[in-house]
């Protein structure tokens, strides 16, 4: 535990609906996708019966179920509602590999390893319960027309539905669902644009509040959830926040201060999962419209951490990593006074990270070439002066407290790629 000038507390519920939030930003079609499957697997779980500790999981298991989906067309393939559930596997399973890693999710990242597994020839089998209604929940939700009135399809999607219990989705399952579907209030909230303050309503109180231990661990997986998207920035994140985490050491924050600003370092490019990987990973020069799309990280970064009171100055330092002193960067042209030290130190440790890291379009700089850059950035007025200085002075230091992060996060990349869960490691989860 740290010693901490004031206690940080961060209920769990934001975060969770920041990610979600950032992760269905990608296309106008998946808007709301995973906030309308966490609320209807938790509307099945509570028409079921199930204790309030299941409701919430399964709340937190819609919520998260495809976080492992790391192309657009994965997300895309997964809306139709006939979807090969073989095809699907693979982002079923990444995803409780990546959700496995952190303490809260620990019931909830089995459920999501078989969210696309039938019911039939699977009803025996090592399959939770859990992920046979998430399954059921999360098809629900993608036969939702959202450009109709939300009751008029509700004859058509039971029909559908019903047509398939036994075999695409457990009978109990099915029954349950139908008596939900005689609800208005059902349908009227499942297609509302304000589905996130239902589920508010519902679970926030109910989760827990994280620490600074827990908010630090959490951001370390948001940063593998936007990292592990593409081999080129599989470490990036990790890489920014040990190195902001050390400049803001150099410069003299306090403990908390510096845990605060290594989690701006995890989370500063959440927006990233607004942006499609084909982007992310292209090999030539970026189009002026695919520029545009890439420049938008940084606002939906701010965006999506906005509604987490608690982070507020931690959004602020985050979403502020391509600002510039002197006006010229984005998303909100600030300039100097406008933009605090830990900001710039976020900045610098951005610029410091990518520079040193190899992109689809060139290979890695050398340390001296990357400093080179800065000192030249800080001369020309876009970066702070005393932050590259500090930089330069201490950056054998920084390198190594660097690429060592960056070693750790490339393993545990690895070991993600290599992803094949046995049913033994998923119940081991
Ligand atoms: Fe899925
Ligand atoms: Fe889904
Ligand atoms: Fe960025």
């Amino acid at each position: 535990m740290l010693p901490m000038d004031r206690e940080i507390t961060v209920p769990l519920f934001d975060m969770v609906m920041s990610l979600t939030n950032a992760i269905d930003l990608i296309s106008p079609a998946l808007v709301n996708h995973h906030n309308r499957v966490a609320y209807v697997a938790s509307s099945l779980a509570s028409e079921l019966g199930l204790p309030a500790k299941e409701q919430k999981d399964l709340m937190l298991a819609g919520a998260l179920h495809d976080v492992g989906a790391l192309s657009l067309k994965d997300r895309l393939d997964a809306l139709v509602f006939e979807c090969s559930p073989e095809a699907a596997s693979r982002h079923s399973q990444m995803s409780c590999a990546l959700l496995r890693s952190f303490a809260p999710f620990a019931d909830v990242a089995p459920v999501t390893c078989y969210h696309h597994t039938p019911w039939e020839g699977h009803e025996d089998e090592d399959v939770p319960a859990g992920s046979h209604l998430l399954h059921l929940a999360d098809r629900v939700a993608v036969l939702v027309n959202q450009e109709t009135s939300p009751t008029g399809q509700s004859r058509e999607i039971v029909e559908r539905v019903a047509a398939q219990s036994g075999r695409r989705f457990g009978p109990r399952y099915v029954e349950a669902f139908t008596n939900l579907a005689t609800k208005d209030s059902f349908w009227r909230e499942l297609a509302s644009p304000h589905i996130r303050s239902v589920l508010e309503e519902r679970f926030r109180s109910a989760m827990v509040q994280l620490d600074m231990q827990g908010v630090l661990s959490l951001a370390k997986l948001f940063g593998q959830i936007i990292d592990f998207r593409s081999r080129f920035t599989a470490t990036h994140s990790c890489g920014v926040a040990a190195t902001a985490e050390a400049l803001s050491r150099q410069l003299g924050f306090n403990e908390q201060e510096r845990c605060l600003i290594k989690a701006a370092g995890y989370l500063h490019d959440l927006g990233k999962l607004a942006v499609p990987s084909s982007i992310l990973e292209k090999r030539g020069k970026l189009t002026e419209d695919e520029y545009s799309v890439m420049k938008g990280h940084a606002y939906h970064t701010f965006h999506v951490l906005e509604p987490v009171d608690a982070l507020r100055v931690v959004n602020q330092w985050a979403s502020s990593h391509h600002e510039r002193l002197d006006g010229s960067g984005y998303p909100f042209s600030r300039t100097g006074r406008d933009i605090s030290l830990e900001a710039r130190i976020i900045a610098v440790a951005d610029i410091f990270s990518a520079l040193t890291e190899s992109r689809p379009y060139r290979t890695e700089m050398p340390n001296d070439e990357a400093l080179q850059i800065l000192r030249q950035m800080a001369l020309e007025g876009t970066l702070d002066h005393n932050v590259v200085g500090m930089l330069r002075l201490h950056y054998r230091e920084l390198s190594h407290l660097r690429m060592e992060a960056e070693l750790n996060a490339a393993k545990e990349y690895q070991q993600f790629r290599q992803t094949n869960l046995s049913g033994r490691d998923i119940q081991a989860a």
